[in-house]
This record gives structure tokens, sequence and C-alpha cells, in this order.
């Protein structure tokens, strides 16, 4: 096992490269399994979450070639299997897409229900519903979902909240289901845009997608392309937050400034400077922080993804900030590591209030998911003294070579091995 050590106190500054999104990566590679010809997808980013959904890729006898770093080519063709097993399923969220894609790809699916970061209760009631609106029929046994249907039939499907994972998985269904699809209340994050722009670069006929209302005309043939994903929203979210908490002075560069309106518009109010450019953001820290009531909405609202971040930050600000998380029932796993670091949060089921203290201090600490991970480096990196954060495999799932990125902007940080011993005694 490692862990990252951070001696915190240095002022970020030089530029950054922001990798491809792993929400968007980790829809549109299921997705590629609709079509009929091999897909070259570039701007992938190094994560452990793509790993896991190459073995899926592998398992269902799709062959997947790395042609470089970030770009992967995938041949679906001989398609073999329908099975996402536990093993694989359970290390991450995404796996559910396979629903999506194995249904409409082939009618039928069997996928272990999925892993990822504990938030709370995460049902897929809102995907099995869009399914069965489709004319699927599902069942469970034993922990895995199967779905099938004699003939996926277009239909209106009217979801009860706003959900990205239901959103996207009902829109590769409905890609080659018979006639017309209508999903109302759609997710409109700009990773479900791109899964739209990547099936309608394959040929499929899907319109509306980043607003409320996505309609989507099934078709009979899904053809080979070459599509360069996004990036990351929440990866330059993370680093602007990480600029502001060190003083710092950074371009974010590889970026899609509108994505980042709803983090710059907060950064801005707590004091911190942010300038646009076309496709890269400069953050300057330094000036007093200012509190901050923050909300977490579906996209274009504040995402829920950054949440442990500002949240951080706002432990660096003056006078007490407000935070309400209205997504997620338990996104708050990550305060009791703060406390250690002298922060003074209370929570109060969906809503913390942060007195802000100015500064925080090293301790040692756990990510306790992927997000909670990166607000423990933003406060470490802020912190006077040493942080030594365990459980970084979270971390390791979505963030790409984090801590070179970091250490290329004067962070000093690393990545230690926790001796095996240490490890034992942990667990005793
Ligand atoms: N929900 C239901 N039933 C459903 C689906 C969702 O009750 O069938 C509820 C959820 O429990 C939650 C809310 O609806 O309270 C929103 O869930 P959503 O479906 O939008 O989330 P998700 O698909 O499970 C994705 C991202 C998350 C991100 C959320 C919200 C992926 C793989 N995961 O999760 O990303 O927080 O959307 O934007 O895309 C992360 O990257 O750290 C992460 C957790």
């Amino acid at each position: 096992m490692e862990k990252y050590v951070i001696r915190g106190g240095n002022r970020l500054q030089g530029e950054v490269t922001i990798s491809g999104a792993k929400n968007a990566a980790v829809a549109i590679l299921p997705a590629a399994l609709l079509s009929d010809e091999p897909v070259i997808i570039e701007n992938i980013p190094t994560i452990s979450d793509i790993d896991w959904s190459i073995k899926i890729l592998n398992c269902l006898g799709v062959e997947v070639r790395m042609l470089n770093r970030s770009t992967l080519w995938i041949d679906p063709k001989n398609i073999t299997g329908h099975t996402v097993p536990y093993e694989l399923a359970k290390n991450m969220r995404a796996s559910y897409y396979f629903l999506g894609s194995l249904l409409g790809k082939i009618g039928v699916a069997d996928v272990a229900l999925p892993g990822g970061c504990d938030l709370g209760t995460r049902p897929i009631d809102q995907h099995l519903k869009g399914f069965a609106a489709l004319n699927a029929v599902d069942s469970m046994e034993n922990g895995i979902v199967h779905l099938e249907t004699e003939h996926l039939t277009g239909n209106r499907i009217y979801f009860d909240m706003v959900t990205v994972g239901g959103t996207a998985n009902v829109m590769m269904a409905a890609c080659k289901a018979d006639g017309l699809t209508i999903i109302e209340n759609a997710a409109k994050e700009p990773h479900i845009v791109d899964l739209a722009n990547f099936l309608n670069s394959m040929g499929a006929d899907i319109m509306g997608a980043g607003t409320d209302v996505i309609k989507i005309r099934g078709v009979d043939h899904l053809h080979g392309t070459q599509y360069s994903i996004i990036p990351d929203q929440i990866e330059a979210g993370t680093f602007m937050v990480m600029a502001a908490a060190t003083a710092g002075n950074v371009l974010i560069r590889n970026v899609i400034p509108k994505h980042l309106e709803c983090i710059t518009v907060k950064l801005q109010k707590m004091g911190v400077t942010v300038e646009e450019y076309d496709d890269s953001v400069r953050v300057i820290g330094g000036a007093p922080l200012q509190k901050a009531n923050i909300k977490t909405l579906p996209y274009p609202g504040f995402p829920t993804d950054m949440q442990p971040q500002i949240s951080t930050l706002l432990t660096l600000a003056e006078g007490i900030s407000i935070i309400t998380e209205s997504i997620f029932d338990s996104r708050f796993k990550y305060v009791d590591q703060l406390r250690r670091m002298g922060a003074d949060i209370s929570v109060d089921g969906k809503v913390a209030v942060i007195q802000g203290t100015g500064r925080l201090k090293g301790a040692p600490v756990k990510a306790t998911d992927l997000r909670a991970g990166a607000a423990m480096i933003i406060a470490g990196l802020a912190a006077e003294g040493i942080t030594e954060i365990e459980d970084i495999h979270y971390v390791e799932r979505g963030y790409d070579g984090i801590e070179k990125k970091l250490r290329a902007l004067g962070a000093d940080i690393k990545k230690v091995i926790i001796p095996e011993e240490a490890v034992l005694q942990q667990a005793r």
C-alpha cells in the first residue's frame, strides 16, 4: 500500500494540463460496444477506473489496444459475452453503463450491482425504469442485474430526479431501439453531451443533449469513429482550488471555461482572481479568502464532485460558510479527517457549517473516497507541516498523475510505500 506525504506551504506556480474527463470516458468506453466496427478514442485519462473498464471490455470478448498513453482502439465486432461479474463490477460505479450498452447491442445483459465511492445509498431504480420503458425486463439474482428484451422500442421516459448515470444508460440503449425515445428531466452535465456527441459520431441520432429533454431516434447500425474526450471539469476545478489554497498562480490548460463557470464564480466571490482564456484559466490566490455559502446541484449548478475540495478551501477563509449537499445523502465523511488537521466543521445531515480558522496543520489522514482524497491533498498543500494521506487508491481512480502534476507546480509531495508490517498492525 502507498500513501502521499506532503510538506505544506509551497505556493503552486506554473502551468498544468488537464486530462480527459473521467466521467465521460467511463461512459464512452462501454458505449463503444454499440459500434459494429472498430473505434478510436483519444484523450483517455490514465486512471484506475479506465483500467477496470478495459478489463470489463476484455472479459466480454472485446479487443482493446492501447495506441499510445491516451488513445485506445476498441473492436467490439467479436463480442462473446454479456456478463460483468462482481469481481470487476465492484471496483467502480460506472460498471452500470454496461447494462445500457449490452442491452442496446445484443438485447441481454448480466451486470453485478456496481461499486464506487460510498456516498450514501446509490440506487439504480431510474435506470431500470428507463430500460423497462424501452421494453426490457429486469430481474435480480445473487446481486446480478439481469436485463433482456425481445426488441427494444422507443418510449417517453420521465426521470423522478436528475440522474447522470440513468440518462447516459438509457441514451445508450435507446440508440438501438425502434423509433423515438424522449428522456425528460435529463441530466445536462458536460459528460452527457460528450457521450451524445460520441454516439452521434458513430451514426446515432440524438438531439437535445445538454438540455433537460433528449430525443433519440433509434438506428440499426452504428459505425466506427475517431473521437476525442472532453477535458475533465472536476480535475480542472480541483487544480483551481489547489492554486487558491496555496496563494498560488497557476495557468490551467486544456479546459472548457464554460464548464467551470459555477466554480469560477464561487472562487471569485471568495476573493480569488480567475482569468478566463479560450481553453485555459489562470487562478491567482493570495488575497484574504472570504466565506461563501454553497449548495450542490445538477449541472449547471455547483458540482457535488467539487464539494469536498471547496469546503476544504473554506476552512482557510475568514468567517462562517454553509455547505448544503443536495445530491448525495452522505458526502461529508471527509470532515472527520479535516478536523484532525484543525478544521472547525459541524455537520447536520446534508448541511455542513464551516467556521474558517484561516489555517490547517499537517496530520496523518486518509482518503475516504475519490473527491475526499483530493480534498485531503488540498488540505495538505495548504497546511503547516507534514500531512500523510492513506488510502490513495481512491485518488488514483480519478486523477491522472496528480502527484507528478503537483510536483511540476512546485508542491512538495511524494508517494511512499507503507511497510507491510505497518499495514498489518493497522488491521489488528
Ligand atoms: N438516484 C436514484 N436512483 C437512480 C439514480 C440516481 O435515486 O436510479 C439518485 C442518487 O442516489 C443520487 C442522485 O440520484 O442521490 C444523483 O445520482 P446520479 O445518478 O446523478 O449519480 P451517479 O450516476 O451515480 C455520477 C458520477 C458521480 C457524480 C454524480 C452526480 C459517474 C461514474 N459518476 O454518479 O461522480 O457525483 O453523477 O454528478 O459518472 C465522482 O466522479 O467522484 C463521482 C462520484
